[in-house]
C-alpha cells in the first residue's frame, strides 16, 4: 500500500506519497480501507521530529481515520467486512490502510458521511475524556476553552453546550471569535485584545470558570489559575508556549482547585476503548440528532498533505482539517 511518510524531520514538504509494507491485522485487530484521515496539530510535531510515535505505531502519521473495515483479525466478533468506521488511532492514518485494536473502532453516527467521520474520533475523544471525565463538567458550570477555532475548540464549545454548561473561548482574531459565537459559545473573547482574566472574572461576576480545558501550557498556568473558580480543574492538553512553570501551590490551596495534564496517543488500548466506548454511547446521539456537529474547515486530497499541514501551521482553519485517501467507496 501507499501512505504518506515523512523523509526526514523538516518542513511540509518532507511528505510525501511513497509504497510501504502491507499493515496485517493482529489478534483483536481489525484492517481498515481507509477513505480520510484527520490532520492534527501532534502530526506537525512528528513531522519536525518531536513527537516520535510510540513503539509498535506505524512510523506515518496520522491520529485519526474514517473507511471501511477489509479484514478482521483472530477473536474479532462486534464489526464485519465492509463496515463502516471512523477510528481513533495512535499513528498511521495517513495511508491507503491502517491496522486498528478492534475496541477504538466507531460506528459512523447516523447521518454523517464516511469522509466527514474522520473529523470526530480524536476531538470527541480527547474533549470527553478531559473536559468530563476529567474536568467532572456539570450542567450549569462555566467552562473555559483556549483556542475556540480549533478542532479541539469547535468539539469542546458544542459538548459543552449539549450537557447545560456555559462556555467561554478564547481565540486570536475576529473570524474565530464570530465563528466559536456561531457554534454556541455565550463569550468569545480575543485575547489580541483583551486579558482572559479579567474577561473571565467579568463573565462570571468574579466567579471564574469552574473547568479549563488549555491547549497553551507554561505560559497560560498562572493566569490560568487565576481564572479558576473556587474548586476548579485545570485540564492542561496542550504546550503550544511552554512546558514548564512554577505553580503557586499557595494560590492553588486557597481556591481548592485542581491541575491535570493528560495525552491520549500513548494510552494502553484498554483505555482508548472506554473512552471510545464513552463516546458512543454519550457524544454519538448528540451527533445523530445533529445537535452536535462535525466542524470540517476543508478537505485535501492526500497528494497535497503538505498544503495541509501548512494550512494548520499558519492557523488558518476553524475546526477539521482532513485528508482525503481513497476514492469514494
Ligand atoms: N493531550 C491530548 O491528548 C491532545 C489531543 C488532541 C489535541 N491536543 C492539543 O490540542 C491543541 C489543539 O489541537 P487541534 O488539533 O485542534 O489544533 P488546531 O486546530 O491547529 O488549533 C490550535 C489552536 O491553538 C490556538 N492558539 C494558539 N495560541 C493561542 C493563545 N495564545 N490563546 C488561545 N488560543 C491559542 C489557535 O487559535 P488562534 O488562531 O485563535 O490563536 C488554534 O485555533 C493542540 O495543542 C494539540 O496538541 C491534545
Amino acid at each position: 500500500m501507499r501512505a504518506v511518510v515523512i523523509s526526514e524531520p523538516g518542513p511540509p514538504e518532507v511528505l510525501s506519497i511513497q509504497e510501504v509494507d502491507d499493515p496485517v491485522p493482529g489478534d483483536n485487530e481489525v484492517l481498515v480501507n481507509v477513505v480520510a484521515a484527520g490532520v492534527n496539530r501532534a502530526d506537525l510535531l512528528q513531522r519536525k521530529g518531536h513527537y516520535p510515535p510510540p513503539a509498535g505505531a506505524p512510523p506515518w502519521p496520522g491520529l485519526e481515520c474514517s473507511g471501511q473495515v477489509a479484514a478482521l483479525g483472530a477473536g474479532v466478533t462486534e464489526w464485519s467486512v465492509g463496515d463502516e468506521v471512523a477510528a481513533l488511532l495512535t499513528g498511521g492514518g495517513y495511508a491507503e490502510q491502517v491496522v486498528v485494536p478492534a475496541g477504538q473502532l466507531m460506528p459512523l453516527p447516523s447521518g454523517v458521511d464516511v469522509v466527514t467521520a474522520a473529523a470526530l474520533p480524536e476531538v470527541t475523544c480527547t474533549v470527553w475524556s478531559n473536559v468530563f471525565d476529567v474536568g467532572r463538567l456539570a450542567k450549569g458550570e462555566m467552562l473555559l476553552v483556549h483556542g475556540g477555532g480549533s478542532g479541539i475548540g469547535t468539539m469542546a464549545i458544542q459538548l459543552g453546550k449539549a450537557v447545560g454548561a456555559h462556555v467561554i473561548v478564547t481565540c486570536g482574531s475576529p473570524r474565530k471569535v464570530s465563528a466559536s459565537l456561531e457554534l454556541g459559545a455565550d463569550v468569545a473573547i480575543n485575547y489580541q485584545e483583551s486579558d482572559f482574566v479579567e474577561e473571565v472574572r467579568r463573565a462570571t461576576a468574579g466567579r471564574g470558570a469552574d473547568v479549563i480545558l488549555d491547549v497553551i501550557g507554561a505560559k497560560y498556568l498562572t493566569r490560568n489559575i487565576d481564572a479558576l473558580a473556587r474548586r476548579g480543574r485545570l485540564v492542561v492538553i496542550g504546550m503550544q508556549v511552554g512546558t514548564k512553570a512554577e505553580l503557586d501551590l499557595g494560590r492553588l490551596m486557597g481556591k481548592r482547585a485542581s491541575v491535570h495534564a493528560t495525552t491520549l496517543r500513548p494510552r494502553p488500548v484498554e483505555e482508548k476503548s472506554a473512552i471510545v466506548r464513552s463516546v458512543i454511547d454519550h457524544v454519538w446521539p448528540w451527533v445523530a440528532s445533529g445537535q452536535v456537529r462535525p466542524i470540517v474547515d476543508r478537505i485535501v486530497p492526500w497528494t497535497d498533505a503538505a498544503a495541509a499541514h501548512r494550512a494548520m501551521e499558519a492557523g488558518d482553519n476553524i475546526g477539521k482539517i482532513l485528508l482525503r485517501i481513497a476514492p469514494a467507496l
